[in-house]
């Protein structure tokens, strides 16, 4: 089993994928770690001295390796999903869970967070924090709301997303991934 979290910044893809690894007794990973034990250097630092099109072909080919990993759950980065066809490969290759969580409780938590994020330098106030993450959230839903289990962040439930789970990895394995000509 190869389960992937994803969700804007701030949505608790850490957390989550941390109490679920606990629960079902699973590796977990967290990619924009792979990303800086891989490179060598933090992720804001990256963005300092590369760009974003540079760190988003690193990421997917990153993601992509993780084939190799079994039982596992990953956390990915934000935008993960959002880039090359990762949305698509996740979907493949593992179960998509997105973290919903809406633009004000996201905004609540990156303020309260102390990890600095690339993209949110320069927005120091409130209401243009507000404005960019409503904004950003909405074309990043393109890709979030493909994911195959979709639930609320503000109030998850570890047991019941655990059994979700189970239940749509049984459903997936009983039907042939290609479907025959009729
Ligand atoms: C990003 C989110 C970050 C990190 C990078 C880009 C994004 O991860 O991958 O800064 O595009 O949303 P978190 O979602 O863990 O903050």
């Amino acid at each position: 089993m190869r389960i992937y979290i994803i969700g804007y910044m701030g949505s608790g893809k850490s957390t989550v994928s941390e109490k679920l690894a606990k629960k079902l007794e699973l590796l977990r990973f967290d990619l924009d770690e792979l990303f800086e034990q891989r490179f060598r250097i933090d992720i804001n630092r990256f963005f300092e001295k590369y760009d974003e099109t540079l760190f988003r072909k690193l990421e997917s080919r990153l993601l992509k390796e993780t084939i190799l990993l079994n039982n596992v759950v990953i956390a990915t980065g934000g935008g993960t999903p959002c880039f090359y066809n990762n949305m698509e490969w996740m979907k493949q290759f593992g179960i998509t869970i997105y973290l919903e969580m809406n633009p004000k409780s996201l905004v609540n938590r990156i303020q309260a967070s102390k990890r600095k994020r690339p993209l949110m330098r320069g927005k120091s106030s409130a209401d243009q924090l507000l404005e960019y993450v409503h904004n950003h959230l909405r074309n990043r839903n393109i890709w979030y709301s493909q994911a195959d289990i979709i639930i609320k962040g503000e109030s998850i439930d570890v047991n019941d997303l655990a059994n979700r789970i189970l239940a749509f990895q049984a459903d997936k394995s009983s039907k042939p991934s290609i479907q025959p000509i009729e």
